[in-house]
C-alpha cells in the first residue's frame, strides 16, 4: 500500500507512511510525556512502529490544519489527546503505520494483510450469522477481522468480544463501506460505518461518520 495522507472531510483525516522511510524524520514535536514513552522502547521495530504512527498522526493534522496537541494513553491502551478536543486511533502492521483523527467524533482505525489463517480462526472472532455471508474466502476473513478491530478501537474499552459484541451487517469484496454495531453490553447500540481500502494484499479500514 502506498503512503499517503488523505483529508476525509474537514473535520477528519487520516495518513499511512512507511516505518522504514519515517524512521529517520525529527521527533521534536512529540509532548515531554511521548519523548519518555519513546526513550522506553526498546525494541528496535516497535520504536519504528511507534514513531511511525505519530508522524502518520503529525502528517493527518496538518491536513486539517491542526497543530500537534501530543497524546496520552489511557488504562485500556487507547490514546487521547492531551488538549482534550479530537480523537485519534493508530495501527501499525509490517512496514507501514496508520493513524485517524476526528475533530468531533470518535474514531478507529486498523491496517492488516490478507491471511489465509484468519479462515480457520473464524470461530474465535466471528458471529456464525457472519460465517454465512463469508464463505471461505481468506480476503473476506481478513477484512471482517480489520473491521472489527476498527470498531473495537473506536469504542476503546478492554472487555468487548469481537465474536460476542461485535456484528456485522453482511458484506461482499465489492463493498466499500461495511456497517456494524456493538451489542450485548453496556455499550449496545452503537453503529458504526467502516471505509474500506485495499491494495494487493493489505487492508485499510477506519470509521467514517
Ligand atoms: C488493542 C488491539 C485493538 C490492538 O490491535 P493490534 O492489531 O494488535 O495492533 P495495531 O497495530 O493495529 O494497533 C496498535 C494500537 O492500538 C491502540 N490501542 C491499544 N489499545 C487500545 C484500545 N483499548 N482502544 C483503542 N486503541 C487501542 C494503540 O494506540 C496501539 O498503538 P501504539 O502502541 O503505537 O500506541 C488488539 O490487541 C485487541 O485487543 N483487539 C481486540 C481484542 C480481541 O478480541 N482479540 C482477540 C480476538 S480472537
Amino acid at each position: 500500500m502506498l503512503t499517503k495522507i488523505e483529508k476525509i472531510s474537514p473535520l477528519s483525516a487520516f495518513a499511512v507512511n512507511n516505518i522504514h522511510e519515517s524512521n529517520t524524520l525529527p521527533m521534536d514535536f512529540l509532548s515531554f510525556r511521548e519523548k519518555l514513552s519513546l526513550a522506553n522502547i526498546g525494541h528496535l521495530r516497535k520504536k519504528m512502529e511507534w514513531k511511525g504512527a505519530r508522524l502518520a498522526i503529525k502528517a493527518a493534522l496538518e491536513s486539517i490544519q491542526l497543530p500537534y496537541p501530543g497524546f496520552y494513553k489511557d488504562s485500556h491502551g487507547k490514546s487521547h489527546t492531551m488538549d482534550g478536543y479530537g480523537f485519534v486511533s493508530l495501527t501499525h502492521h509490517g512496514d507501514l503505520a496508520a493513524a485517524i483523527f476526528h475533530k468531533e467524533m470518535p474514531v478507529g482505525i486498523d491496517l492488516e494483510r490478507v491471511r489465509e489463517k484468519t479462515v480457520p480462526l473464524g470461530r474465535k472472532y466471528l458471529d456464525p450469522k457472519e460465517m454465512d455471508f463469508l464463505g471461505d474466502d481468506p480476503y473476506l476473513y481478513s477484512l471482517a477481522w480489520s473491521v472489527k478491530e476498527t470498531i473495537f478501537k473506536c469504542q476503546g474499552r478492554k472487555g468487548i468480544s469481537l465474536r460476542q459484541n461485535i456484528l456485522l451487517q453482511p458484506f461482499t469484496k465489492s463493498e466499500t463501506v461495511i456497517k456494524g454495531k456493538i451489542y450485548g453490553t453496556d455499550f449496545a447500540d452503537h453503529h458504526y460505518s467502516v471505509k474500506v481500502i485495499s491494495e494487493n494484499d493489505i487492508i485499510l479500514t477506519y470509521t467514517v461518520w
